[in-house]
């Protein structure tokens, strides 16, 4: 059998419900949403107020119209930080930013002529939040930061950060691509203004989902401008939420499917999520570290981290590597630099980027046992070039 611990980049499988919804909605309802009147077009309208609803409950939002979805976290990320940043501004972000964030700021850089200050984490992607209060400076319009990292598992002091920024009326925006669903987020305790989720991961739901919660007072101009369903008649874009920033048909199917996803989670709770994660990561961080031949990178403990685990095998070649382990043994693993260079300058792999193993709540010690054998056979052989 096969042993997927890719689940970073996208978690698989799915539970069963969230399969049957995205297909029972292709089916059974499969029209436009918000355009139309008769009743399978507002039964369409109903799906999306719903997986609205659950996800404004999965992270205390008290109002439900402030989630606005998106295809994926990537659009989410370039929606807050293109729509709030302007020429001359500053922005407050750190050396672990995955190139969701990093990308769009490096064009406004370019573009807006913005200025960046990445504030630099330890060799185990730890953020200190003094430095951001340090980094604050007149022209700081944005704070944007990974809540964990995609390459070290590392979890950011969130709340912290978000209360330096709410001190000083600075918008504060998080990226929870490997955490929404697997740890605990409440945008009001943990003072977070924007939440960007994506939908696929963590969530449990399809590709091509994704969403951001903007915070009430927070202004941010849309990436596009475009049909909405109602107010027809306007010319331009209108102001409400959601509709201000879901121009064009959405993806009702995915929709659908996130929101029984969404719902799973609410019944098992993320709680009880997070602590089969961090179980499996503890397993599989002390076991590793007792391999001769095993770099690890990152927080040693299962302590304020996610299931996301950096490795190296002896001098190999990461790709190489995650191709035996897909090849001979059946393992799959990322390997490189994950669309996360600047988190590999911090922890110094740069130069040969790291294999990662990205642990899900369908992974079973089992699953780590197949790694763990695995990778003691390969340096036993010795036979990867
Ligand atoms: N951003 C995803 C990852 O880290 C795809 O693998």
């Amino acid at each position: 059998m096969p042993v997927y611990l890719d689940n970073a980049a996208t978690s698989f499988p799915k539970p069963e419900v969230v399969y049957r919804a995205a297909d029972e909605f292709m089916r059974a309802v499969g029209v436009n949403a918000g355009r139309g009147a008769y009743k399978q077009a507002l039964e369409a309208d109903r799906i999306i107020y719903e997986t609205r609803r659950n996800v404004a409950k999965l992270f205390n939002v008290k109002d439900v119209s402030r989630v606005v979805f998106t295809f994926n976290i990537t659009d989410s990320l370039n929606l807050a930080v293109k729509g709030i940043l302007n020429p001359g501004d500053h922005v407050i972000t750190s050396s672990m930013e995955h190139n969701a964030v990093w990308r769009p700021l490096k064009v406004l850089e370019e573009e807006r002529g913005i200025s960046i200050t990445a504030v630099h984490c330890d060799v185990e992607g730890n953020l200190d939040p003094l430095k951001v209060k340090n980094a604050l400076t007149e022209k700081t319009k944005l704070v944007v930061l990974i809540h964990a990292s995609n390459v070290t598992g590392t979890v950011m002091p969130i709340a912290e950060v978000g209360a330096i920024a709410r001190e000083n009326n600075i918008p504060f925006l998080v990226d929870s691509a490997q955490t929404a669903g697997l740890y605990p987020i409440d945008v009001e305790t943990m003072n977070i203004d924007l939440l960007a989720f994506t939908g696929h991961k963590g969530l449990m739901g399809p590709m091509g989902t994704g969403g951001l919660y903007i915070r009430e007072g927070i202004s941010i101009k849309p990436l596009k401008e475009g049909g909405t369903g109602g107010d027809s008649i306007l010319e331009h874009q209108p102001d409400s939420l959601p509709d201000r920033y879901e121009a064009g048909t959405p993806n009702v199917s995915g929709i659908a499917g996130l929101g029984r996803a969404v719902k799973f989670i609410l019944d098992e709770g993320v709680e009880k999520i997070h602590n089969k994660e961090a179980a499996l990561t503890g397993y599989a961080l002390h076991k590793l570290s007792g391999i001769d031949g095993i770099t690890l990178y990152g927080p040693k403990d299962n302590i304020n981290r996610v299931g996301v685990i950096s490795l190296n095998i002896m001098d190999l070649n990461p790709q190489k590597a995650g191709h035996v382990l897909d090849e001979k043994y059946g393992i799959m693993v990322r390997a490189g630099l994950h669309c996360a260079p600047c988190a590999h300058r911090t922890i110094g792999t740069i130069d040969r980027g790291t294999i990662r193993i990205g642990l899900g709540y369908f992974n079973t010690q089992e699953d780590i046992d197949c790694l763990l054998e695995a990778v003691k056979d390969i340096i036993k052989n010795k036979d990867i070039q």
